[in-house]
């Protein structure tokens, strides 16, 4: 019998309070509303290189899988643009003046864990966050660029050259969701793995803040 919801759509509904978690979480939003400042929009970038660095080196090591490689795209790359946007924030040694806060560090870690021995759970990853950067992303860093006066330097994290249509791409990704060969069972497993991730992405903007609090102090 064929799914009356695509997993695509249940995931989704599924995941909707812990994207409402993530999106008003307090560094978030003062972020959006204009009470952050250019310090803490580059600490948040800096926390996406280590992020996006273990996502991406995942993504290498999963080429060859299955499943978890038709959602692969050389598109969706974030490392070179983040790259980019430290080197302009920070400067030539960005490398040299960034770590990671505790929750990124166990972001990292479970990416790493879950990729080297589950397709599913890479998924679950790759799309909180290629998902995410393709929908709010796509405001955020209108927004970034407005408040903090960038051009394309500095938010290229954001700007998907090669993605013209990223309502399209993500009709297809959320495609491949739907074509996925997960049982009933798996299915559950990838969508609890989502609610992680967003889990890590809240908790992330708490250590943010907690930053901040230090930084000021
Ligand atoms: C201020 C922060 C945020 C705003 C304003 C925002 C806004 C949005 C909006 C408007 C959509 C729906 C777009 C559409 O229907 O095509 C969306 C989707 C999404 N967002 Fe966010 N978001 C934010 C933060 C986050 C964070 C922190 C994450 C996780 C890392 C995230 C992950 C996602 C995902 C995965 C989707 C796609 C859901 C799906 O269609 O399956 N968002 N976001």
């Amino acid at each position: 019998m064929p799914d009356l919801v695509p997993f695509s759509a249940a995931l989704r509904e599924r995941s909707s309070g812990a994207h409402s978690g993530s999106e008003h979480a307090g560094f978030m939003s003062d972020l959006m509303q204009g009470k952050g400042t250019r310090d803490d929009y580059v600490a948040l970038v800096a926390q996406h290189w280590f992020i996006y660095e273990a996502l991406e080196s995942a993504a290498d090591r999963m080429r060859a899988d299955p499943v978890a490689s038709v959602f692969l795209s050389d598109r969706l790359t974030r490392i070179p643009a983040l790259e980019a946007d430290l080197e302009f924030l920070i400067g030539a040694d960005w490398r040299d003046r960034i770590e990671p806060l505790p929750t990124t560090q166990r972001y990292v870690d479970r990416i790493n864990a879950v990729a080297a021995t589950w397709p599913g759970g890479f998924v679950a990853h790759h799309y909180t966050r290629y998902l995410g950067d393709l929908s709010g992303g796509q405001f955020i860093g209108r927004l970034m660029a407005r408040q903090f006066g960038f051009e394309t330097n500095g938010i290229g994290f954001y700007l998907f050259a090669d993605i013209a249509d990223p309502k399209a791409f993500k009709e297809y990704y959320r495609e491949q969701l739907d074509a996925a060969p997960w049982d009933a069972a798996e299915q559950e497993r990838v969508i609890d793995e989502v609610l992680v991730a967003y889990q890590f992405n809240t908790d992330l903007f708490i250590d943010l803040a907690d930053a901040k609090a230090r930084r000021v102090a």
